[in-house]
C-alpha cells in the first residue's frame, strides 16, 4: 500500500508549510520602544535640531524586532499615512515630535512608518501602530526615574549599574537596552530601548543581546546637559 506522505499532495502541502514557516520567522517577534536623549542626539554634526532642545527623553519610534533583538526595516511597500494621521495627529504632536529642524513632524512620522512601521504589517495596521505609540509613548518617565536616583543631566558620568538600576524602576524590572555615543573622552547615554510584546500591550524582557550599541564595556556613562554645558 502506498504511504500517504509520499503522495504528491502531501509533498506539496509539506512544501507550502515550510515556506509559510520561513516567512513567519522573518516576521517580527516584539517591538522596541526607543527613546532618545536629545542632548546627545543633537551633538551629531550632521543634524540640526530645533531650538530649544527639549530637556527630556523624546520618543524616537516603535521598531519591530526579531527574536534576536534586531530591528527589521523596510519590510513592505509603503503608502502615505496621512489619512490615519487625521485622527491621531494632535495626540502624536504631544508624544512623538521631531527633534530635527529639517524634518516636520509629518515627515518624521512618515519616515518612521516607511522604515519601521511597515514591518508590523499585516499583524497591525497603521491606526493600531499609531495607537500603540500614543498609549505606550507617554507611559515611561525615564528622566524622572534617573533624577530620583540623583542621576542628573549635567555632564557628569555615573556608574552604568546605577543608570541601569534607575531605569529598571520604570520598566518594573524588565530588561532593556541602552545605546551610547562616544564623545571626547566620554561615553554618552544616547537611547533607551524598552521591549513590548508583539501586540504592543505589555513590557517584556528585551531578548539577551551582546550588541553593545556603542556603549562598549564602559562602566561609566555620561548624562549630558544642554550643549553649552558639556
Ligand atoms: C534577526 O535579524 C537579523 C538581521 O536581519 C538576522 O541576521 C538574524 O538571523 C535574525 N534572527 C532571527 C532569529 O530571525
Ligand atoms: C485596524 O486594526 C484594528 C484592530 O487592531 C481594527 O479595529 C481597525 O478596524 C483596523 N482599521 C483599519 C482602517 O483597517
Ligand atoms: C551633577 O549632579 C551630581 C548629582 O547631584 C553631582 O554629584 C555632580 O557633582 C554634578 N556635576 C556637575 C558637573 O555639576
Amino acid at each position: 500500500m502506498k504511504t500517504s506522505h509520499h503522495h504528491p499532495f502531501y509533498v506539496l502541502l509539506f512544501l507550502l508549510l515550510c515556506s509559510y514557516g520561513s516567512a513567519s520567522s522573518n516576521s517580527y517577534n516584539h517591538l522596541l520602544l526607543v527613546y532618545t536623549w536629545p542632548n546627545t542626539f543633537c551633538l551629531d554634526r550632521s543634524v540640526t535640531c530645533k531650538k530649544p532642545v527639549p530637556q527630556n527623553f523624546a520618543l524616537h519610534g516603535l521598531w519591530p524586532a526579531n527574536k534576536s533583538g534586531k530591528s527589521l526595516v523596510y519590510c513592505s511597500k509603503t503608502g502615505s499615512i496621512s489619512q490615519a494621521l487625521q485622527k491621531y495627529e494632535r495626540q502624536l504632536e504631544i508624544c512623538w515630535s521631531s527633534l530635527r529642524r529639517d524634518f516636520t513632524n509629518r515627515e518624521f512620522w512618515q519616515y518612521q512608518w516607511n522604515k519601521h512601521g511597515t514591518c508590523v504589517l499585516p499583524r497591525m495596521n497603521v491606526s493600531r501602530y499609531l495607537q500603540v505609540i500614543i498609549a505606550q509613548g507617554r507611559r515611561f518617565n525615564l528622566l524622572r526615574a534617573l533624577l530620583s536616583q540623583n542621576i542628573m543631566p549635567n555632564g557628569s558620568s555615573y556608574p552604568r549599574s546605577s543608570v541601569e538600576a534607575a531605569i529598571l524602576l520604570e520598566t518594573r524590572g524588565q530588561k532593556f537596552y541602552i545605546s551610547c555615543q562616544n564623545f571626547r573622552n566620554g561615553v554618552l547615554i544616547k537611547e533607551i530601548y524598552i521591549c513590548l510584546d508583539a501586540n504592543g500591550r505589555k513590557v517584556i524582557h528585551c531578548p539577551y543581546s551582546n550588541n553593545p550599541r556603542g556603549c562598549g564595556r564602559s562602566m561609566k556613562l555620561v548624562f549630558p546637559g544642554p550643549a553649552s554645558r558639556i
